[in-house]
């Protein structure tokens, strides 16, 4: 008979993994599926990263590194914030971990007790709301809308936050939305921070370099609640290192030393192999990561324009990520060959069935009647997809 605690039951299968498991299926049949579900670049690791990650093998890294990772990688990343984000870092206040991941894994377990409140602006990736229920927290989530870029404003904020509030969530560039936060945004939601010295903010960044509306804005630069925030980073997205599984944190002394207690009894860290890539990828040329982001905006611009062409969609224009979110409500409700789309679910599996486009239905984030359609693909897949998309749509009435 199964055992499983309450803990394990309790979470929800990952509907984007979901998705990707029915194309696959598809696509063994013999379907051309197009796969636009994935939460990854598709290019692959730069070449000096990969030659970091072969010396290392054969330079002998294959011991148990420390457990918050090398004091190298510790100083490449230290650096890193003060070139990029202008924000000063001691080594003891990083940690590195497998993965962005398990980072916020981490952070969650070591900050959230139980029935404590942490707000999370809907939609939201997936593994957010999980991680809160495993640390046996409490979502409160804030919805947000097309018509106001899917940003949640300080009034809303102020609002949702209550005695039992010990974090909230924020991540921009966004996944699934691709919204970006100006730097006059994060102020008022810094402002109402600063008010309730008991909440502390988690800001996930692992988006950062896939940004098109110039520099990246970090809530960890305003001083007045610095002390009371922490980053998620990681290598996995700007650098094309998904599978490497290397990731970051960044936040108060006492808070990363309790997730290096935490991180030493579950993993260990993370991999020596992968870290030493991930310090040449820091500290390495970074002209891979522009190129990377000049091809996501190319892709943006190509799957903006033909959304633009369909009837009854609203789409905002992502200033980051490489994730559209348009508006499918106007579709729910029709129906074709007898065939009814109840909801946003029955609307991607009828896009993966039907026009062989694979995509996460909106309310797998919290987003009812939206589908996350991920652009890291290449040009000539997306055009079919397109095409593909605009065919479906039009044989609903
Ligand atoms: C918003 C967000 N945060 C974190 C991650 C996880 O990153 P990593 O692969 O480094 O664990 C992802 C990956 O999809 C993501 O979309």
């Amino acid at each position: 008979m199964e055992k499983l605690s309450a803990r394990i039951n309790s979470l929800a299968p990952s509907a984007t993994i979901a998705m990707n498991q029915k194309g696959r299926e598809l696509k063994e049949k013999g379907a051309d599926v197009i796969n636009l579900s994935v939460g990854e670049p598709d290019f692959i690791t730069p070449d000096h990263i990969r030659e970091a990650g072969k010396k290392a093998i054969d330079g002998n890294w294959h011991h148990y590194a420390p457990v918050a990772g090398y004091p190298d990688l510790l100083k490449a990343i230290v650096d890193k914030f003060k070139r990029e984000n202008n924000l000063d870092y001691k080594p003891s206040q990083i940690m590195v971990s497998v993965g962005a991941k398990h980072s916020l894994a981490n952070v969650m377990m070591c900050l959230i007790d139980k029935g404590e409140e942490v707000i999370v602006p809907a939609p939201y990736w997936v593994s957010y709301a999980e991680q809160v229920k495993i640390a046996e927290g409490v979502n409160v989530f804030i919805d947000t809308t097309v018509e106001n870029d899917f940003k949640i404003t300080p009034q809303q904020l102020e609002d949702a936050i209550t005695p039992k509030t010990k974090a909230m969530l924020l991540c921009s560039p966004s996944n699934p939305t691709g919204s970006v936060y100006t730097r006059e945004e994060l102020k008022g939601l810094a402002e109402v921070i600063a008010r309730h010295p008991q909440v502390y903010v988690i800001t996930d960044e692992i988006y950062e370099h896939i940004n098109f509306v110039g520099g990246h804005e970090s809530i960890a630069q305003f001083e007045e609640i610095r002390d009371r925030v922490v980053i998620i980073n990681g290598v996995s997205k700007a650098y094309a290192m998904t599978g490497w599984r290397i990731g970051y944190m960044a936040g108060p002394d006492w808070l990363v030393k309790a997730c290096g207690k935490l991180q030493g009894q579950m993993t260990s860290g993370a991999t020596s192999i992968a870290m030493r890539a991930a310090l040449e990828a820091l500290n390495g040329d970074q002209s891979c990561v522009s190129e990377m982001r000049d091809a996501f905006l190319r892709r943006r611009d190509l799957i903006l324009g033909h959304i633009a062409k369909i009837d009854g969609v609203k789409c905002a224009t992502p200033g980051g990520a490489f994730y559209v979110f348009p508006d499918f409500s106007a579709y729910i409700g029709k129906s074709v060959d007898g065939r009814k789309i109840e909801n946003d679910m029955d609307l991607c599996i009828y896009l993966l069935e039907v026009g062989h486009i694979a995509t996460v239905p909106g309310s797998a984030f919290g987003a009812e009647g939206c589908v996350r359609i991920s652009y890291a693909n290449s040009d000539e897949n997306l055009e079919k997809a397109m095409q593909r998309l605009k065919d479906a749509l039009a044989a609903l009435s």
